[in-house]
């Protein structure tokens, strides 16, 4: 018999035919003839409940049918009399196919912390929150190519070795093939690269941009989404060593045109997750509530679906870091000495406490912050006609902070080199970007979504370490 799916058996109207389902024992209780196991297939979050007369199928065959085994079960679908189920399967055959040893399969049908959850990755999945953020994961990897491709826009891939650091900030994974206990030495006692894979020293990327300009230049709208890989210590909730990033980068755009298309695709995704996964985010939305339970009033977040919608209503306030600043160095948070790092003047680069304090207390919805000091931004940024600022744009959301950051990039092959050698990016191997701003340079403007960033605001999760399913942290490449 074909296997049906528990997420079209949930729905179905056929009472008449015998069905097949398969998947793994969530609970089983029995009372004197009858047992109930509910069984998930991931198909969806919800069980289907599977009735079984004891008179027809003996206990011992159940007997091993434990939380967490692999079951196999005919039977026909009946209106459930139970409250919280439409239908259930009322078993007339059911099969063992793999077994769960109570003794040893560490999730038992009770609440596990999400700590415990994480060295448990390898099976967190069979748990109703991973299943959840799975399926909504999915559907935002699919929305974010259906909203690209419904534009228009091109999808490249971009490298994943490289030989340079798109972000000038060195925070890369080194890439070698050379035999760490037995490095070969040059002249100038250095390490000979020339005797590495590629003949020179390469690293795992921390961005596509560069090569995504390279595509936008041609083809005018281009995205990547990809993995992107950063070596920096930051052991913090919102910092993953992989993360996966959306990069689009089109030609003729100034910073505002990036503004309006970081914001359109933001609600685009939000719209998307609460048209398709409603299920999962009432599901996530209940969680948040019952672990919020013992938090005070004004430490409570926003209910998840109420706030994805708040977002969707409202747009984004537009200010500059220079406003930014003056707010918070005037807010009675920093005279009171509230904020960790104080904001004491102009040029600071802000934290994520700033960021938030500007979401959550001062303008209670999403900003977009433009016109940064050059000093804290990335070299290959439009340089406004201040000598000071450059034409940057972050994205900072409740709950998250930064959840984009992108600008116009500097299309003046002069002003670009310039910069470049003020802050000491190798311009010789950068020699492919560089051309681009010699031969029918355009202005243009990208930016990038930090993919797991837009799942913590859309799940609501307060861990980024729960959003993806491997994370890859500082001391932490297990599975
Ligand atoms: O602001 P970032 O560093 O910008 C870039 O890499 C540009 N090249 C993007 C562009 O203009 N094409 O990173 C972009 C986003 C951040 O806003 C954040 O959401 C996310 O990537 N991000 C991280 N997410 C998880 N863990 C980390 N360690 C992250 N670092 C950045
Ligand atoms: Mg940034």
């Amino acid at each position: 018999m074909k296997r049906t799916e528990i997420k079209d058996a949930l729905q179905s109207e056929n009472f008449e035919q015998e069905m097949n389902v398969k998947g793994w024992v969530r609970t089983k209780r029995s009372s004197k003839n009858v047992a109930f196991v509910a069984l998930n297939d991931g198909s969806t979050i919800h069980n289907l409940q599977l009735v079984i007369d004891l008179d027809k199928i003996p206990e011992t065959d159940l007997a091993l049918m434990h939380t967490g085994a692999s079951v196999s079960a005919n039977g026909f679908l009946v209106s459930s009399a139970g409250s919280g189920q439409r239908v259930e399967l009322s078993v007339s055959s059911i099969q063992l196919l793999g077994e769960a040893n109570p003794d040893e399969y560490p999730l038992q049908p009770k609440k596990h912390s999400l700590e415990f959850l994480r060295e448990k990755a390898h099976l967190r999945f069979r748990t109703n929150t991973f299943g959840a953020i799975t399926r909504i994961r999915h559907a935002m990897i699919f929305a974010i190519h259906k909203f690209f491709n419904d534009k228009g826009y091109y999808n490249i891939h971009t490298p994943i070795i490289t030989s340079s650091d798109a972000e000038g900030a060195g925070e890369m994974f080194q890439v070698t093939t050379l035999d760490l206990e037995k490095l070969p030495m040059n002249e100038e006692n250095k390490i000979d690269f020339k005797q590495d894979f590629f003949g020179k020293a390469s690293n795992l990327t921390v961005s596509g941009q560069l090569e995504a300009e390279l595509a936008a230049l041609a083809l005018s709208k281009v995205y990547t989404f990809g993995p992107t890989f950063r070596a920096e210590n930051s052991n913090t909730s919102r910092h993953l060593a992989e993360f996966w990033m959306i990069e689009p980068e089109v030609a003729f755009f100034d910073i505002n045109d990036d503004m309006d298309l970081a914001e359109e695709m933001l609600k685009y995704l939000i719209q998307y997750a609460l048209e398709n996964c409603s299920d999962d985010l009432t599901f996530l939305s209940k969680r948040l509530e019952e672990e919020e339970k013992n938090k005070k009033a004004d430490e409570k977040s926003m209910e998840l679906i109420s706030k994805l919608n708040f977002v969707l209503e409202n747009s984004f306030e537009r200010i500059s870091y220079t406003e930014a600043v003056d707010i918070l160095k005037n807010s009675n948070h920093n005279k009171k000495g509230k904020f960790q790092y104080p904001i004491e003047k102009w040029g600071a680069d802000l934290q994520s406490e700033h960021e938030r304090y500007l979401v959550e207390k001062h303008f209670k919805k999403p900003v977009i912050l433009t016109n940064y000091p050059k000093e804290i931004k990335a070299f290959y940024m439009k340089q406004n006609e201040d000598g000071t600022t450059v034409r940057a744009m972050d994205v900072l959301f409740p709950g998250i902070g930064e959840i984009i950051g992108g600008s116009q990039r500097e299309e003046n092959y002069s002003k670009l080199l310039n910069r470049m050698e003020e802050m000491h990016i190798p311009v010789e191997s950068m020699w492919w970007y560089l051309e681009t701003r010699k031969f029918g340079s355009v202005p243009h403007a990208g930016f990038g979504l930090g993919f797991e960033r837009l799942m913590l605001f859309v799940t609501g999760m307060g861990n980024i370490r729960d959003v993806i399913p491997f994370p890859r942290t500082p001391l932490n490449c297990e599975f």
